[in-house]
């Protein structure tokens, strides 16, 4: 199938993912949406996110796109395989945390913290995971931080404060897992916090690799010269 990648996230945080994916793929279309109606996603009840995450889905393939890109932790963990299983046979890629490769890294007594939205904490899929890890990795739910980041993501500084607070009690962890996608734009103030002595995970890159393997899997990688690459941007607002 031909046709543009549809990207979807509740607000900017999937901007990263799509940065990402543009970089590794040169020669697609991608189609980004922005629910900014329904953000932040970290806080709602599963029904209402599966409800959202339904919703953008229709939007990306009714508009002719041949995969999509689900650019949102707490999406996933809450909507993947129920829209998998829905559109068959289309490729649906999800953004999970990084948390095997930084497992690989950890050291013997080190621990890493993982930053997740609300309803990914709760999440089942999160704490499988979680689960296979030998209690290496400390989830820290922050309800306020994805919204936080949405409205300042203009001039980030000005959430600092808040973010050094959440690191207060972890002062000695090796690594931190970015579990949403918003939390990309800490990167440098959370390296800051810890004076560059700290590894930082982000699932952006994992899921870039993952959408061009399975569209080489499925033969619908776009062929370079076999149309000039667009990138269309969507949104929706609240009333
Ligand atoms: N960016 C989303 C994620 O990756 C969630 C932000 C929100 O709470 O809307 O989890």
């Amino acid at each position: 199938m031909r046709g543009p990648i549809g990207v979807f996230d509740s607000g900017v945080g999937g901007l990263n993912v799509l940065k990402k994916c543009v970089e590794l793929l040169p020669d697609e279309s991608f189609i980004y949406l922005a629910d900014k109606a329904n953000m932040p996603y970290g806080n709602r009840p599963r029904e209402d996110i599966a409800r959202a995450a339904f919703a953008c889905a229709d939007t990306l393939f009714s508009r002719g796109c041949k995969a999509l890109v689900v650019a949102c932790n707490t999406a996933t963990v809450t909507a993947v395989d129920d829209i998998r299983a829905l559109y068959g046979s289309r490729v649906v890629v999800g953004l999970e945390p990084a948390v095997r490769p930084c497992i690989k890294q950890l050291g013997k007594r080190g621990y890493a913290v993982a930053l997740v939205t609300q309803a990914t904490y709760r999440s089942d899929r999160f704490n499988k995971l979680l689960f296979s890890c030998e209690k290496k990795i400390v989830p820290i739910a922050v309800p306020e931080l994805a919204k936080l980041i949405e409205d300042n993501v203009d001039d980030i500084s000005r959430i600092n404060d808040f973010v050094k607070s959440i690191f207060r009690d972890y002062m000695d962890a090796e690594a931190v897992i970015l579990g949403c996608s918003h939390y990309t734009y800490i990167t440098d103030m959370i390296n800051a916090v810890y004076g560059g002595k700290i590894k930082i995970y982000d699932g952006a890159d994992g899921a870039a690799r993952r959408l061009k393997y399975c569209l080489e899997l499925s033969g619908e990688l776009a062929k370079k010269g076999e149309q000039t690459p667009k990138i269309e941007f969507l949104s929706t607002y609240k009333e």
